[in-house]
Order: structure tokens, then C-alpha cells, then sequence
């Protein structure tokens, strides 16, 4: 495997755990790389595991970023996946961001929390982190709005549990209602503020 380097022209944002790059090669596509020195999580190990289990399963990946795989690179191993822009080419903005600013109608945002719940719960996806800034609401076309999944899918640490849920159909429904609860409290307190 070719190694590809990572460049500070090539940084798009930093996370808790990871730091983001624009992949120098292919610029649709981000490349994720573990910055953090202390104990982690092992995010990429574990959504590079999620990830291929709903691959298996051919599951719609249109609310969720697609993951491409792993790739060497002069910070490490990294995990590359869809880059999320908008229509125009600028950075898609984080849900947070519209709730926040007020930006969406009630109606709107009450269509995209409906058309991703209904997503969720059709594919069987595990959206655990539910915050409001694990995701973007992509301009696909101008006021045109999707809510896209990057981060908090999968579980919070890889372990025991992580497996038995991707085996568990009936734990995963549950999950999924338990989560989408949180999630909507995360949303209301966002419109709040
Ligand atoms: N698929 C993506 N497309 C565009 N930007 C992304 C994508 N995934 C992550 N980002 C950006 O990179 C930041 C860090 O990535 P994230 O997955 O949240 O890392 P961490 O797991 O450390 O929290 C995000 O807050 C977001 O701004
Ligand atoms: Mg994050």
C-alpha cells in the first residue's frame, strides 16, 4: 500500500479523537487519523468494523457517511470515507449549526428528523452519539436539506457489547428508540438556546 501524505494544506477539522484531511488524492473523499496520544476509544477500528457489517448487509447509505476503507499514511494508519459538502461546494454546516441560528422552518426540520428516523429504523443503523454535531444538514440543492451521519455510529467502544449487537436484531431496535429519544432531547435543548 502506497503511503499518502497528510499535509497541513490538507487539514479539515479535529475531533475528540480524530483529525480530518482532505484526502490529497482524492478530494470527494476525507481521511481520518487517530491524533490523540492518551487512551482512546479506537473510533476508526470501530466504525471500520460497523461499517463493513452493513456493507455485508447492503444497507442504503444515503444519510450516513460511506466508508472506503483504510489507507497508510504518514500519520498513521487511516480510515477514508465520503467527503460531505454542499451543493456548492462549501462545507456542509453541522445540524447544531442550523438549530442554533434558527435557520430551518419547524416544518422543515420536523421533515428531516422524520426522513433520518425513518432511515434509521429501515436500515437498522446504530446512531448511539447522538449529538447534534455528529451530523450535517447538507444543502443538497439550494433550501434543499439532508441530514448526514459521520460520527457516533456503530457504539462508543469496541467490546463485547459492540458484537452482540451486531448479531441481536431485537437489542438493535431497541437501541435505536432508546437513542433516538436522547437524540431528540439534544435537539430540543440546541432549539432552546
Ligand atoms: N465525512 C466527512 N465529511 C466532511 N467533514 C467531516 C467528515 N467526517 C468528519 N468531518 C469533520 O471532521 C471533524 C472530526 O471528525 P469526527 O468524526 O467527529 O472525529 P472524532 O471521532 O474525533 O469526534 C468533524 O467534526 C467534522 O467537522
Ligand atoms: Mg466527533
Amino acid at each position: 500500500m502506497i503511503e499518502i501524505k497528510l499535509k497541513e494544506e490538507n487539514f479539515l477539522a479535529k475531533g475528540g479523537e480524530r483529525t480530518c484531511f482532505i484526502h490529497p488524492l482524492q478530494a470527494k473523499q476525507i481521511i481520518k487519523v487517530i491524533h490523540s496520544k492518551d487512551k482512546h476509544n479506537n473510533q476508526n477500528e470501530l466504525e471500520y468494523q460497523y461499517y463493513k457489517h452493513l456493507q455485508q448487509k447492503n444497507v442504503d447509505f444515503s444519510h450516513i457517511a460511506q466508508c472506503h476503507g483504510w489507507v497508510e499514511t504518514n500519520q498513521g494508519k487511516g480510515l477514508s470515507f465520503d467527503r460531505i459538502i454542499d451543493y456548492n461546494g462549501k462545507n456542509s454546516k453541522y445540524f447544531r449549526f442550523y438549530l442554533r441560528n434558527k435557520i430551518l422552518s419547524e416544518k422543515i426540520e420536523q421533515q428531516l428528523l422524520d426522513e433520518l428516523k425513518l432511515y434509521l429504523e429501515k436500515n437498522q443503523i446504530l446512531f448511539v452519539d447522538v449529538s447534534t454535531v455528529n451530523l450535517f444538514c447538507q444543502e443538497i440543492a439550494p433550501n434543499k436539506f439532508k441530514l448526514v451521519i459521520f460520527d457516533g455510529l456503530g457504539a462508543r467502544r469496541l467490546g463485547i457489547k459492540f458484537y452482540f449487537y451486531l448479531f441481536c436484531k431485537v437489542l438493535v431496535k431497541y437501541k435505536i428508540k432508546k437513542q433516538w429519544f436522547k437524540f431528540l432531547e439534544n435537539y430540543q435543548r440546541d432549539k432552546t438556546i
